[in-house]
């Protein structure tokens, strides 16, 4: 379910600076390496990581590529990326809307993007946008919510989307062109307090697929 007037980028602006530690609550490390070994990329890639925020993800891809770019539309949040990967020439970021990502066609071996669908104005495209820069042969990883009831997090995150059925996400992929799809509960749970401080669990499917 969307709320249209939701518009994540003032959120985005405002949390920038505290996104690493906002995010080491939600999500762990562990989630984020066990997504990135179940895609087997192989050593020495180049990989996109769309709606990559303070670059969380390229974190753990740094020793398999020889390069990595992250997109993001937020320019706080990629001011704090940039200084954090300021010791890896690498490592580059791109200010871009994800539906029009500012790369070649078949330019990349995987892309990853986690927890950026809930926040795409129309995750389909979004999905689409990603697989145009996937070279043949290459993945597409996404890292989100399944569906979930959470309302308050419209307001309080400017979460757009309350998680995705994973029969859409399958579609999704089918219609983009990927094959050999795999969506599986990923290991670990997005974690958080409520309105009233009580402790909210939801669970998160990591989905791969090759082009
Ligand atoms: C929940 S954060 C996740 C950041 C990062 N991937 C992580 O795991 O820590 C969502 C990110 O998606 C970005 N984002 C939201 N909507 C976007 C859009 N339409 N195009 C590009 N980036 C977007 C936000 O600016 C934010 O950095």
């Amino acid at each position: 379910m969307e709320n249209e007037m939701i518009n994540s980028k003032a959120y985005f602006a405002e949390v920038a600076g505290e996104w690493d530690e906002i995010r080491s609550g939600f999500f762990t490390e562990a989630m984020r390496d066990a997504a990135i070994r179940k895609a087997t990329i192989p050593p020495g890639a180049i990989i996109a990581d769309v709606g990559t925020g303070t670059g969380f993800v390229l974190h753990g891809l740094l020793d398999r590529a020889v390069q990595l770019v992250g997109f993001d539309e937020s320019q706080q949040m990629l001011d704090v990326a940039r200084a954090n990967f300021a010791p890896y020439p690498q490592v580059q970021f791109r200010q871009a809307e994800g539906q029009h990502l500012p790369a070649e066609d078949n330019a990349f071996d995987a892309v990853f993007a986690n927890m950026y669908l809930h926040h795409a104005p129309a995750p389909e495209a979004a999905i689409s946008e990603m697989v145009r820069i996937l070279k043949p042969g290459g993945k597409l990883v996404i890292t989100d919510l399944d569906t979930h009831e959470e309302t308050w997090m419209r307001q309080a995150m400017s979460d757009r989307w309350l998680g995705f059925p994973r029969k859409d996400i399958q579609t999704w992929y089918e219609d983009a062109g990927l094959s050999t799809i795999d969506i599986d509960c990923a290991k670990g749970t997005c974690d958080c307090s409520g309105p009233d401080e009580q402790a909210i669990s939801l669970s998160i499917f990591v989905a791969i697929g090759e082009k």
